[in-house]
């Protein structure tokens, strides 16, 4: 038997991972419910699981993963309201059909975009009408900052058709659906690059002073053994703290390749590269812990190594990322974590 990662930080932080509704049984059930206190949904509450046809809800799996986390004392993040991905085409057209984005006459374009957050405004107000008793933790909005686009927005159809309004929207119409019981995110990767941690600054603090509802920062926290140093991790959270806002870190795991590298390890990875893992997590979660509350909640992006996005992503190939390997049993990481007078 082994220690539970949740106990261990009761007193610092909430522990999530984040699961398919197929995992809502079976071994992923069983070490889930022993070792995290909080669940995030990997895919099935993003727009195209839950809306795919305007005014067709599909609750079935959210509720799944909802129930699974009541039985067993769990808080829920929800993931996502708004995406520029895994989101259906019908929010982008305009009543002909026709893609508003496209749309160059401006009469036209002021009814598209009206027409867009109005529908943006309706899936919100469903949704957390229907989990805002069950769902404290909200990413409204995910992935809005990119450095390269044009004022380093990135330049999705909510972008193209509305400026910045729907973020705006998106948070208002999430306060005013659930009330000031619920936590509202705005959640990115890569928030630990200055470049992008001052943009998406710059934008909260925009969008605060407009008294837009926005209460924290979700840090995906994707990060590699090699890249990027805690210190910039806990550098941009310090930040976002100071703004008088909460940070999670949402969606955690740790590569064993570099960002560029396209090579396998096969079958077996090194062990030397499963130590510096556990070493890289260690001074995470020990940075972390000595910054008191300046995280609400850790969330890991799964739970062990048999079901990572990473084992397709951007190649497929052996990954291990996350704290227990493919057989559910804890890796160095996991000891390097809780005791490391183990490892
Ligand atoms: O469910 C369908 C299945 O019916 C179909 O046969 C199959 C064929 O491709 O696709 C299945 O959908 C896949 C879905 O995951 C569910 O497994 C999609 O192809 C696949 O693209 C999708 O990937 C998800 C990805 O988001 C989409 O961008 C990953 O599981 C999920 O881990 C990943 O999560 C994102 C966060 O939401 C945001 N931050 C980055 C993170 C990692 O990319």
């Amino acid at each position: 038997d082994i220690p539970s990662l949740a106990e261990t930080f009761k007193d610092d932080f909430a522990i999530g991972a984040a699961l398919e509704p197929s995992q809502t049984s079976g071994l992923s059930a069983d070490l889930m419910k022993k070792q995290v206190n909080m669940l995030v949904a990997e895919n099935a509450m993003k727009p195209a699981s839950i809306q795919p046809v305007e005014g067709q809800f599909n609750w079935d799996q959210a509720d799944q993963i909802v129930a699974f986390a009541k039985e067993n004392g769990m808080s829920v993040r929800f993931h996502t309201l708004v995406w520029h991905s895994q989101v259906p085409d019908w929010f982008f057209q305009d009543a002909d059909g026709k893609p508003m984005a496209d749309e160059t006459d401006a009469k036209k374009r002021e009814a598209s975009k009206k027409l867009l957050l109005d529908r943006l405004d309706a899936h919100i107000r469903a949704i957390v009408g229907r989990y805002k008793d069950d769902i404290k933790y909200w990413d409204v909005v995910n992935e809005v900052i990119e450095p390269a686009d044009p004022d380093s927005m990135r330049n999705s159809n909510w972008y193209k058709i509305t400026g910045t309004d729907y973020i705006a929207t998106a948070f208002r119409a999430a306060r005013e659906a659930g009330g000031p019981g619920i936590k509202l995110y705005i959640n990115d990767y890569g928030t630990d690059d200055p470049k992008k941690r001052d943009r998406l600054y710059a934008l909260v603090k925009e969008m605060l002073d407009k008294g837009v509802p926005i209460d924290g920062v979700g840090h995906q926290t994707h990060i590699n053994i090699y890249n990027p140093s805690v210190l910039n991790v806990i550098e941009s959270m310090k930040k976002f703290k100071e703004l008088g806002l909460d940070n999670q870190i949402t969606e955690l795991d740790m590569s064993v390749y570099n960002w560029n590298d396209r090579t396998d390890f096969g079958a077996v990875v090194p062990d030397d590269i499963l130590q510096k893992q556990a070493q890289r997590y260690k001074e995470l979660f020990e940075a972390l812990k000595s910054n008191a509350g300046l995280v609400s909640a850790v969330v890991f992006w799964g739970i062990a190594d048999d079901h990572t996005w990473l084992s397709t992503f951007p190649v497929t190939r052996t990954e291990a990322p996350l704290l227990f390997d493919k057989q559910m049993h804890a890796k160095p990481a996991f000891w390097a974590i809780v005791d490391p007078s183990k490892l």
